[in-house]
Parts: C-alpha cells; sequence; structure tokens
C-alpha cells in the first residue's frame, strides 16, 4: 500500500470534509443526519445520493457506487488514488508529503513506461516496413488494410525473434530492463533472460486521450492461440479505464461513438469512412469505460459481433451504458461474424452499406423487445400473454415517461389489447418493483437479508446468507464503536468470517484497534479498491444508532459463531408476481370472450 503517512491522511480529510466536497458537485439537502442529492454518477430523477457525515462515506442506492471522500474525488474527476489525494490536498491548501521521493518516483517511472512504449511503437512500425516485417505487412494488407489505414493507426510488426526489441531499448536507448518489465513489453524468461513479450505479431498501439502509447495489442497471424496478446495494467495503463481508438474518435465532427468488440472492427469502420468507432480492450465494458464515454457523447451505437457471445455483451452493455444515461441504438450484423467483415465482404459498397445499417438502428428496447420474443412460443395464448407480460417488464424499467408512452403505444397496438390495458399492467409491476425496493429498506432495519447479488459473499441463488448479513451488521458497528473491538475479538476470531472482503474488513479493524490506532471508515478506506468501498459504503449506509446497539451486536456474533459450521442457504420470500399474472390472466378471459378463437 501507498506510504502516505497516518497524520498527513488524517489531516487531508479534517480539512476536506466530504459533505463540503462532495457540495462542490452536488447540491445537497439536509435530511435527519444525513445529505441527500442527485446522484452524479448516474442519471436519476429522485435523489438516492446519500452522504453520511459521521462515518465520513456517500453511498447511492441508485448505482450501488459509494466509498470515502477520496473515492469521491477519484470517481467524480476520474483519477488514481495518488492524483485524487493530491487533489484534495491543494484544495485545502496542504503540501504533499514526500513529494519528492514517493510521488516522483511513481510519475517518473510511468514517464519511461511512455517512453519506451513510444520508441516501441516506432521501432515495430519501422519492422513492418522492413524484409523482417513483410509477413506483417502482407497479413494487414489480407485483410484489407490500405497503407494509408496502417500509417494512421500506427500498426507495426513485432520481429519473431527473442529479444530484438528488448536489446534494442537497453542498447539502443538506454532503458533500463526493469522499467521494460514495468511497461510489460520485456519479460523474465524461464531461464533467467530478459525477452520480448511481443513476438511475431503485427501490433496494434494503444494511445490515451493525451496522446501517450500506453499498451499494445498484438496479433498472432496464424490461427494459433492466443489470437490476441495484450499489455496487461501497469502503473501506466489500464485497460479497464481506456478505449482502443477514442483518442481519433473524439475528434470526429459526428456527435455519436459507434462501440465495437475489437480492434480490427474499429479499423475497419474508420477505413470505410466512420471516424467515430471505439472499442474496448479485450473485456468486458466497465462503469468507467461509460463515464468516458459519456464525457463525448450521448449518443452510443453498439455494433458487436453478431454471435452469441457478441450477443450476450450487448445485454450486459446496454445495462453498463443505461446507467449512464447514455442513448443506445444497437446495431445487428445480418450477415458475418463482425462489422470488420460485413464491410470486407460488401468491398467498394462498404460505406453505403453500413451507413444503411447505421440508419437502420433500432434502440436498445426494441432491441430486447426482439430478443425476448424469441424465448416464447406466441402461436399459443399462454406462451403470447408471458410474453406481454415480460414486454411489460422491460417498459416497467425505463425512468423516462415519454419512452415508457411511446412503447406503451406501440406494443399495445402488437397484443392487440387497448392502451389503457397495457399500461395498467406496466404499472402494476411498476408498483410491485417500488414495493420490493421499500421493503428491502425495510427488510435491512428489520435486520433481515439483504438482495444485492455480489458474487463472493453471496449464495448461489444471489441471496446473502445470514451469517454474512450478521458480519455486515457487526462490522458497521465496529466502525461506530471502536471501544468494542477488543470484546467482540475476544469471542470471534476472523477466520470465522467468510472469505474475502468481510474478512479482510474485520482484520483491518481489530488488528488497528489492537495496535492502537484509529479504526474509523475514513482511516481503513484507502486500503480497499473503489468497487470494494462501494460495498462497504453500501453496509455504512444502513446504520443508524437506534438499531446497532451493543445487544444486537451481542446477537450478530452469536448468529456467525452458530453459522459457522452449518451454512444453509438463507430464505427469503420473494414479491410473487401472482397478482400481474392474474390481471393478465382476466384481461386474456375478457379478450377470449370478446373474440372466440
Ligand atoms: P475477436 O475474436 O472478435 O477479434 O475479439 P477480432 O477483433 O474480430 O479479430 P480478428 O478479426 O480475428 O483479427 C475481439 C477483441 O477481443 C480481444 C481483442 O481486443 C479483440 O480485438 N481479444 C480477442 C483478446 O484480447 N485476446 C484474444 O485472444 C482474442
Ligand atoms: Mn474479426
Amino acid at each position: 500500500m501507498l506510504a502516505l503517512p497516518e497524520e498527513f491522511l488524517h489531516e487531508l480529510r479534517n480539512r476536506n470534509e466530504i459533505t463540503s466536497v462532495v457540495s462542490g458537485y452536488v447540491s445537497l439537502k439536509r435530511r435527519g443526519r444525513t445529505q441527500v442529492g442527485l446522484c452524479p454518477f448516474h442519471n436519476e430523477d429522485t435523489p438516492s445520493f446519500t452522504v453520511y457525515p459521521d462515518s465520513e462515506s456517500f453511498y447511492c442506492f441508485g448505482c450501488q457506487v459509494g466509498g470515502d471522500v477520496i473515492n469521491f474525488i477519484r470517481r467524480i474527476e476520474n483519477l488514481d488514488y495518488i492524483d485524487a489525494v493530491r487533489f484534495l490536498a491543494q484544495r485545502a491548501g496542504m503540501d504533499m508529503p514526500n513529494d519528492d521521493t514517493y510521488d516522483s518516483s511513481m510519475r517518473q517511472l510511468r514517464m519511461r513506461i511512455y517512453e519506451a512504449n513510444r520508441e516501441a511503437a516506432r521501432f515495430f512500425y519501422a519492422k513492418l516496413n522492413s524484409p523482417e516485417g513483410k509477413k506483417g505487412l502482407d497479413y494487414l494488407h489480407s485483410r484489407n488494410l490500405s497503407d494509408k489505414t496502417i500509417t494512421k493507426f500506427g500498426l507495426g510488426f513485432a520481429p519473431d525473434s527473442w529479444s530484438a526489441l528488448t536489446d534494442y531499448l537497453i542498447n539502443d536507448k538506454g532503458f533500463k530492463p526493469s522499467e521494460l518489465v514495468e511497461a510489460n513489453l520485456s519479460m523474465q524468461s524461464k531461464k533467467g533472460s530478459l525477452i520480448d513479450r511481443f513476438r511475431n505479431r503485427v501490433m496494434f498501439p494503444i494511445i490515451d486521450l493525451r496522446g501517450n502509447v500506453v499498451a499494445f495489442g498484438g496479433r498472432i497471424m496464424t490461427d494459433e492461440k492466443p489470437k490476441y496478446l495484450n499489455t496487461s495494467d501497469t502503473p501506466a495503463f489500464k485497460k479497464s479505464y481506456n478505449l482502443f481508438a477514442l483518442n481519433k474518435a473524439k475528434n470526429s465532427k459526428s456527435d455519436k461513438l459507434i462501440l465495437c468488440e475489437g480492434y480490427m472492427d474499429v479499423i475497419a469502420i474508420h477505413q470505410a469512412g466512420f471516424d467515430y468507432a471505439i472499442a474496448t480492450l479485450g473485456t468486458a465494458l466497465t462503469p468507467e469505460q461509460a463515464r468516458i464515454i459519456k464525457r463525448y457523447t450521448n449518443n452510443v451505437i453498439l455494433c458487436y459481433d453478431a454471435d452469441e457471445a457478441g450477443q450476450k455483451a450487448t445485454s450486459r452493455a446496454i445495462e453498463i451504458l443505461r446507467h449512464e444515461g447514455l442513448d443506445i441504438k444497437v446495431l445487428t450484423i445480418p450477415e458475418g461474424k463482425d462489422p470488420d467483415e460485413f464491410i470486407r465482404k460488401h468491398g467498394e459498397n462498404g460505406y453505403v452499406r453500413f451507413k444503411m445499417l447505421i440508419e437502420g438502428t433500432g434502440t436498445d428496447v426494441d432491441y430486447r423487445l426482439q430478443k425476448l420474443r424469441a424465448g416464447f412460443d406466441i402461436t399459443t395464448t399462454d406462451g403470447k400473454a408471458k410474453y406481454m407480460t415480460a414486454c411489460a417488464r422491460v417498459i416497467a424499467e425505463l425512468y423516462n415517461p415519454v419512452e415508457r408512452d411511446l412503447y406503451e403505444s406501440r406494443l399495445s397496438e402488437e397484443f392487440d389489447v387497448t392502451k389503457t390495458e397495457f399500461k395498467r399492467l406496466v404499472e402494476m409491476i411498476i408498483s410491485g418493483n417500488n414495493r420490493r425496493a421499500k421493503g428491502k429498506e425495510f427488510d435491512k432495519i428489520k435486520k433481515q437479508l439483504v438482495t444485492q447479488s455480489d458474487n463472493d459473499r453471496t449464495q448461489k441463488n444471489g441471496r446473502l446468507t445470514r451469517a454474512q448479513k450478521a458480519e455486515e451488521f457487526l462490522i458497521t458497528y465496529l466502525f461506530h464503536n471502536p471501544d468494542m473491538v477488543r470484546t467482540v475479538y475476544e469471542r470471534l476470531k476472523p477466520h470465522k468470517i467468510s472469505e474475502g472482503l468481510n474478512r479482510r474488513l474485520y482484520e483491518t479493524i481489530t488488528q488497528r484497534v489492537l495496535d492502537g490506532q484509529p479504526s474509523g471508515y475514513g482511516d481503513i478506506a484507502g486500503e480497499f479498491t473503489l468497487e470494494e468501498n462501494s460495498r462497504i459504503a453500501s453496509m455504512l449506509s444502513g446504520y443508524s444508532p437506534e438499531l446497532y446497539t451493543p445487544e444486537v451486536c451481542r446477537d450478530y456474533v452469536d448468529v456467525i459463531l452458530n453459522e459457522y459450521d452449518v451454512v444453509s442457504p438463507a430464505q427469503l420470500s420473494e414479491q410473487s408476481n401472482e397478482d400481474v399474472q392474474a390481471y393478465i390472466e382476466s384481461v386474456r378471459k375478457q379478450k377470449m370472450k370478446k373474440k372466440p378463437q
């Protein structure tokens, strides 16, 4: 972890009180002991973003993002930990500690990685245009890329040699072996010598928004695996925060971005005449990437592969993009596997044909409805009724009433029911949803089981186990009552807490108290990732002094000890859909009366 002195961080937090920092971005209203406002991290009409001055935390019930004041700045200013600390230090007029040791050494390393990458990109490019790289150039030509496109994207070739690049960068350019390893350009071979990470591949440089070469993707020219090799995360690069070709697309005159899956797709689309295509870097779209996209446009055209994996990825991307309030269109590739193949197949007409696809795109809602249809046998009345409910569920999720109304008109026509009937169905689902949401809050207060799905702390059925819920309560309690830590620790040793975040939290808090160090949330937040902090903030959001009493705390320790051996999946009654189903049934009966089949 970072070697910033505790006293400095303590002072930093004192001088950057969370409500005052957040008020710089969000207009907050007092509500009891908390302050609420419209969440800056997702689109919403009613405030679910809450600041808890007591625990120095914030949490949004809508998008489940939360953390301490440093996490807030990291997210809203898109900074890494150290830069967020620097930001807050500046805000409070404080000097960064040992600025010339830790700080600048990290900064220097990052600069060295950028320089090494730039030299590597030049090297790869030169090789592509040398006899050694002819097979790379031939390969790119066989993929229909023009020389102009190759130059524009700075494509290159990593020679079929063990250490051509490593030797060049060390001997001719004066880089240290350690710098090349940090840059992930070189790696230690089994025999201990330093070898190139990319060998015998065509190379795609990844360039960030400031023009730094931050990483590479390298494609093998045969059917061997892995097809692409990518730079792993380095001190200068995080793949979940970068998008391929955004450095180009951000300068486009278009007010849209086309989001694809692959490097080749992006390049083919650009070459065909659309300079606003981008891609993720071999992983699923992340919320961070969606937020970056939102800085440039509100209109995203999803253009993933036509295969099943691509369609799954589309559904996930829709969720993430919607969450950020982006308008989404989904472009489906009718023939061929991906946009690159589609464009290639149409040769001269690539531009026109792709443009037609762009113009013919439906919204993400159209896409979801169309996908749903395939899952029901709509030739039967029963199947049709189920399909109608499923559609109504999709519509019920839409925040925008105008958008909802539009689909209600269309769908009621499709199902041949009156719009009023269909609207009522949607509204029933919405009120069911609301009731479920309120129920959740209630459960929390009633110390029952919470429902957020979360892989490493839930059972398969997506529910927290009783013990895990008890652990969360206990941890929240201990944050607020450090004087109780010793007593609790005597009965409950860390190995009895479920593995993962809960155990690490429990260990951290207890260890700190036993060592005589402060153990409030702000004191430990820096030891956890952004995502983990969201989860911690979610726990803290349930805190109320009336409910979190020493007696209840004792009960919870009992629960954890009891369930330590026998972990039974938690039982939680789900709100039934019976009322909705009954309603459908009645509509259906009426219809059948009207026009018997
Ligand atoms: P695809 O397999 O769809 O690749 O993977 P593609 O872009 O169509 O590549 P070509 O046309 O066969 O050359 C999509 C993206 O997933 C990542 C890459 O970023 C790729 O562009 N990927 C794929 C990897 O990182 N590693 C792999 O082994 C495969
Ligand atoms: Mn492809």
